[in-house]
C-alpha cells in the first residue's frame, strides 16, 4: 500500500532535531600563549594551545550542518527508491535499467557515507534514523508499480530536489568559509547534473533534438 505522507513541517523538525552539536569538541578557543621557564635553564619555551583544527565560525557551521543533514535524509530516500526500481522494473528495458539503477544506488551509497562523515568532520552528529529521514527529506517514497519511463522521470524529479538542496549547502558553506564542504558538494552537483542529462536523453524520442542557441 502506498504510504500517505503528512505535510512535512521542516522548520519544526529542524528546531527539534537540527542541533546535534558536540560543543565540548567543537568549541574554538582563542590561541593561548604560555611561557614556561625551565628551572635549570634561562631559555623560555612558547606553546600554542589552540584547541580546534577547524577555525570556522561555530554558528555558521551549524547552519551548514543543518542543511547537510537534510541532504543526508534526501540521499537515503533516493537510495531506497533506486533499490525499489532496480527490483521492480519490468519490460523490454529491464536489463538496461536493472543494471543502471544498481550503478546509481552504489554511487548514492558512497555519497550517504561521505555526507555523514563530512558532518562528523565538522564536529556534529549526523541524523541516523530512518524515521528522521522520512520527516526531514523533501523526497518521497514511491510505489513499485511504475513503467520504466515513469521510474526515470521520477528519478529526474528527485535529482532536481537533490541539486536544489546541494546548492543550498554550498550557499551556506560559502557564507561560513567552509571550502571543504563546497568542494565535496560542488562535485556532487556536477556529477548529478550529468547523470540527469543522460536520463533525460533516455526519456526523449529518437526524433527529438536538443535546443540550439
Ligand atoms: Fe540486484
Amino acid at each position: 500500500m502506498e504510504r500517505k505522507f503528512e505535510p512535512k513541517n521542516r522548520e519544526q523538525y529542524l528546531s527539534d532535531f537540527g542541533d546535534r552539536s558536540r560543543p565540548e569538541q567543537f568549541d574554538v578557543k582563542e590561541p593561548v600563549t604560555t611561557t614556561h621557564t625551565e628551572s635549570n635553564s634561562t631559555q623560555n619555551q612558547t606553546t600554542n594551545t589552540t584547541m580546534s583544527y577547524l577555525n570556522l565560525d561555530k554558528q555558521k557551521t551549524a547552519t551548514t550542518v543543518t542543511e547537510l543533514n537534510v541532504l543526508l535524509a534526501d540521499y537515503h530516500l533516493y537510495y531506497q527508491k533506486l533499490r525499489n526500481f532496480h527490483w521492480n522494473v519490468v519490460g523490454h528495458n529491464f536489463f538496461d535499467l536493472h543494471e543502471k539503477f544498481e550503478q546509481m544506488y552504489d554511487e548514492a551509497k558512497i555519497k550517504v557515507d561521505e555526507i555523514a562523515e563530512r558532518i562528523l568532520t565538522l564536529r556534529y552528529q549526523p541524523t541516523s534514523n530512518l524515521s528522521e529521514y522520512l520527516e526531514l527529506s523533501s523526497i518521497e517514497e514511491s510505489k513499485s508499480e511504475h513503467t520504466d519511463v515513469e521510474m526515470v522521470k521520477q528519478l529526474l524529479s528527485d535529482h532536481g530536489k537533490l541539486i536544489t538542496q546541494m546548492r543550498k549547502v554550498v550557499e551556506v558553506a560559502d557564507a561560513a568559509g567552509d571550502e571543504g564542504t563546497i568542494d565535496l558538494i560542488g562535485a556532487y552537483i556536477r556529477e548529478l547534473e550529468k547523470e540527469s542529462w543522460m536520463l533525460d536523453a533516455w526519456v526523449m524520442n529518437t526524433s527529438d533534438t536538443h535546443k540550439s542557441i
